[in-house]
């Protein structure tokens, strides 16, 4: 008889020669939601496991089995039926035929007539151990194919990768280092070929060192503090360092560190990635050098451009240029510039009385008392050919130019080079003409220009060695 329901507690085959104990216990049993089906005869009982296997086997010891073997023996040496639970029942009593019982490893034999009840109590207990070992069989089949799925195919790639990573580190033109973090000092654990080639040492030579032998006495250099600071902090970092090769030789190292952790958090290993970056440290030094030339010319172009090649003050070009430029500016912003022209008087009497270098001593002291007396970043001296100077004051009214004028004239007094040929003091003296424009609409730095010309040309026809404002044609001598 089978159980009609489609879930069951557990299979059971019941063998036993007795049709009406068959029937009794059978229905039990499936009162009891077991599925059962019955054999009256080894041989059923056989072809009944061999058609399903059961998850118990009920059975009378004395079943009748061909060839006179006992039944025990049957079950126990059949493949299909030799792992499944027997549960013997027998109406012998005797230690022996319980002790043969047990030797077929059954989890019980109880004796005939035997109590229903106990032998119901005692199937339920074993089948609900059964149910919960097969339970947990299945979680632990489960387990294993999680496990196997996580460990079988990583490590399947891993071993593919790791093959794939020797090949490349071993190939690689870097040098690669791994050094233990658990040991003392870092020791170093592995090299690789390029770190062999790049250093001239072997890794026979190096493993179980520091590092640091590269840099030989160079203990010093600022990327050994950040590479240091990286490692306390576990931090990954990328220096340049002054490294030393086996032969002696320098070489620019370029070190990118990483921590290697543990699940922990512990750092395990260090690797080391480094690179040869000597061609490129020269080349940077090269580029470097060339900038350095470049800008040197550049100041040179823009000295001979722009300065005077004997007083050093602003060239007649630079001038030019200034005044076009502060023109527009204080054209833009309605402020007013002020131009200052000056000529050093009977220069050339000067020359002709002591020579060309002291005339040219002359100019240079005249310059520089220029240059003290015109001290904003928008102001400009100039020389402007022979013994011409001129200022430029952006941003400055006729009433301060005359002041800055002033000045100038104190500074050279005060400078007393004497003047045996000039005609208006034993001293150099200067003609000096301002002149100051708002810049208007149809006005240009060339009328601003011709103002002040206009102006020293009057300084020197009303005597020289004085002051005259375009603007006001006022003579402050
Ligand atoms: C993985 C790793 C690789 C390193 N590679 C170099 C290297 O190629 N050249 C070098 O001068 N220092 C290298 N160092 C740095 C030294 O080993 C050491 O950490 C550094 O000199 C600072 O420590 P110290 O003050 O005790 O010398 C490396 C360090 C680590 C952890």
């Amino acid at each position: 008889m089978i159980s009609s329901s489609q879930t069951y507690k557990a299979d059971i085959i019941i063998g036993d020669k007795s049709p009406e104990e068959l029937r009794l216990l059978t229905n039990i049993l499936c009162q009891q939601g077991y599925r059962v089906r019955q054999a009256l005869d080894g041989e059923m009982l056989s072809i009944a496991c061999k058609t399903r296997k059961p998850d118990l086997i009920i059975v009378d010891l004395q079943l009748p089995y061909i060839k006179g073997a006992d039944i025990g023996e049957q079950l126990r040496s059949d493949p299909i039926t030799e792992s499944i639970p027997l549960f013997f029942i027998t109406s012998l009593d005797d230690s022996i035929s319980k002790n043969k019982a047990f030797d077929y490893d059954a989890i019980d034999c109880l004796r005939k007539p035997y109590n229903v009840n106990e032998l119901v109590s005692k199937v339920k207990l074993y089948t609900s151990y059964r149910e919960k070992i097969k339970n947990l069989e299945g979680k632990v089949k489960q387990l294993e194919q999680q496990l196997e799925l996580s460990e079988l195919l990583p490590s399947k790639d891993s071993r593919l990768s790791l093959g794939i990573l020797k090949s490349a580190i071993e190939a690689v033109h870097n040098g690669i280092v791994i050094v233990d973090a658990t040991t003392p000092d870092y020791p170093i654990i592995y090299v690789n070929r390029g770190f062999e080639l790049m250093t001239g040492y072997s890794a026979g030579e190096v493993i179980g060192k520091n590092c640091r032998f590269l840099q030989r006495k160079e203990i010093d250099q600022p990327g050994i503090r950040e590479l240091r600071q990286a490692v306390a902090d576990k931090s990954p970092c990328c220096v340049t360092l002054r490294n030393f090769r086996k032969d002696g030789s320098l070489f620019w190292n370029e070190i990118s560190l990483s921590p290697i952790l543990n699940n922990a958090g512990e750092v395990i290993y260090y690797i080391g990635v480094q690179t040869d970056i000597s061609d490129r440290q020269r080349s940077q030094e090269e580029l470097e050098r060339s900038r350095a030339s470049i800008k040197k010319m550049n100041q040179e172009l823009h000295r001979l451009t722009n300065l005077d090649g004997l007083t050093g003050i602003a060239n007649q070009r630079c001038f030019d240029e200034t005044l076009e430029t502060e023109w527009q500016r204080c054209s833009r912003e309605r402020l007013p510039l002020a131009l200052i022209l000056l000529d050093i008087d009977f220069f050339k009497p000067f020359n002709d009385t002591y020579g060309h270098l002291r005339g040219d001593d002359c100019l240079k002291t005249v310059a520089s008392a220029l240059n003290r007396c015109v001290q904003r970043g928008t102001d400009l001296a100039a020389r402007c050919g022979g013994e011409e100077f001129a200022v430029i004051l952006p941003n400055t009214t006729a009433d301060e130019a005359l002041k800055v004028a002033g000045e100038i004239q104190e500074e050279l007094k005060n400078l007393k080079i004497t003047h045996e040929s000039s005609r208006v003091s034993d001293r150099v003296t200067m003609s000096i003409g301002i002149a100051t424009e708002i810049p208007q609409p149809g006005l240009s730095a060339k009328d601003l220009r011709n103002s002040a010309d206009q102006a020293l040309y009057l300084a020197k026809e009303q005597g020289r060695d004085r002051i005259v404002i375009y603007q006001s044609l006022i003579n402050n001598s």
